[in-house]
């Protein structure tokens, strides 16, 4: 049989919102120590959606830079992964398949299960790929996480897009075999149709999600996995930074080893720096995670990456990946610094304003404000149908 060819990461591309709250902002405005936010939980500020935003538009303008490099005509498949879409029967992906203009020859659909949801289109994808090397996939996680004002999850909302090109011979990171896969049935986390902010029992989410990377490394270890001194990052889904030091530590004691500061801030350093100023993105999290640690490492030729994909409800995926010599050439730090540091900050009131913003659901046309400065924009509602268009 012929060798199966490397498969993984080609390019990835990150986008975000028009807006910032910062968590100094929410702390004055609640009374919170903001050192709980920082510190507590490790973030300084969350991504907030203009009312022309929302996932097909920031999922269009993280893919939007892919195909300027790569072009279409090898992507013959869309999968778009989201737990904040915008339609109960349509998927997201064949707006941005419109509005980046993809050929009528291409297979779109959308995928949920939490924030898991982007991990399972890279699997697919990579599935497709073995079938036809000659084929790339696009996977985009776009995502907004929004609870309730003056709920404890409040702090750990936020929003963006990761478009990631998925092809043979990846110039980024080749994904490997064995997975380790974990699924409970468990109510951490969950948002039932009628409702616009998720649910989520805060400290039982987090037990779930530690048991889970306790589960999925299990399974990756039976199956054949590397060990854990072959890895020299690790990538956890974070919800809050902070949530990726608690699971790094919890393997370390699971593994029997001794949990030092120093090697848990290896691990994980540097994939925190986007999160933190970010917030949730659920589905893109841990691949602006990657994003973070390819931009901002010193070389990670070679390296072993691990991967623990979290989504609630649960299911969890540990794997690995192994990052290309010469990635760096391919990666794509100014654009990812921009559109964090391009982010219009807003006050406590516009946030709150924004936050309960939502158009009437009468079936009428309701253009929306012209506010973002991205390249796409959702101009509105006009018959209960969402009209995009590039800015
Ligand atoms: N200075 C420094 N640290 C402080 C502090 C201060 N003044 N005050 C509190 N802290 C620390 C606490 O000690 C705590 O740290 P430890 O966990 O290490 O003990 C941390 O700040 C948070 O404090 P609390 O636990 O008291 O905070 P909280 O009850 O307000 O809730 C939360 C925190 C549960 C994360 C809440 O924000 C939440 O519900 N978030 C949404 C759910 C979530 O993100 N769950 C994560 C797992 S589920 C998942 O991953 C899927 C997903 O994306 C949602």
């Amino acid at each position: 049989m012929a060798e199966r060819p490397a498969v993984g990461i080609h390019d990835l591309s990150a986008a975000t919102t028009h807006h910032v709250l910062t968590h100094a902002t929410l702390a004055a405005s609640n009374g919170t120590d903001v050192a709980k936010y920082h510190r507590g939980i490790g973030l300084r500020a969350m991504s907030v959606p203009a009312p022309d935003e929302d996932i097909v538009t920031m999922a269009a303008a993280a893919a939007a830079p892919v195909v300027a490099r790569h072009g279409t005509d090898r992507v013959r498949t869309i999968v778009f992964a989201t737990e904040s879409s915008v339609d109960q029967a349509k998927a997201a992906g064949i707006h941005v398949h419109s509005l980046l203009g993809f050929p009528s020859a291409t297979r779109v659909v959308e995928l949920k299960q939490a924030c898991y949801g982007g991990t399972a289109g890279l699997q697919f994808a990579i599935g497709l790929v073995h079938r036809d090397p000659s084929q790339q996939v696009l996977v985009i996680a776009s995502d907004v996480s929004k609870y309730a004002l003056g709920e404890p999850g409040e702090a750990t909302q936020g929003a963006a897009a990761v478009a990631m090109l998925v092809g043979a011979d990846p110039a980024l990171v080749r994904v490997e075999d064995p997975s380790g896969m974990f699924t409970a049935d468990v109510m951490d986390f969950w948002r039932p149709n009628y409702r616009t902010t998720a649910l989520v029992d805060g400290h039982e989410s987090i037990s779930a999600y530690l048991q889970a990377v306790e589960g999925s490394w299990k399974d990756y270890t039976e199956r054949g996995g590397r060990a854990l001194d072959e890895f020299g990052a690790f990538c956890y889904h974070q919800p809050f930074p902070r949530m990726a030091d608690k699971a790094h530590r919890h393997l370390l004691n699971y593994c029997g080893r001794d949990v030092d500061d120093a090697l848990v801030a290896g691990a994980i350093g540097h994939t925190t720096a986007y999160n933190a100023e970010i917030g949730n993105s659920y589905t893109a999290s841990m691949y602006l995670g990657l994003a973070a640690l390819l931009d901002t490492a010193d070389d990670l030729s070679g390296r072993t990456v691990g991967f623990l994909s979290y989504g609630s409800g649960s299911v969890a995926e540990f794997f690995a990946g192994t990052v290309v010599p010469g990635y760096r050439e391919h990666t794509r730090p100014d654009q990812h610094r921009a559109a964090i540091d391009r982010r219009q900050e807003v006050d406590y009131d516009t946030y709150r304003e924004l936050h309960e913003h939502a158009f009437p659901v009468d079936g009428g046309d309701y253009p929306a404000p012209a506010v973002t400065t991205g390249p796409y924009r959702l101009a509105g509602l006009s018959g209960h149908k969402r009209v995009y268009e590039p800015r």
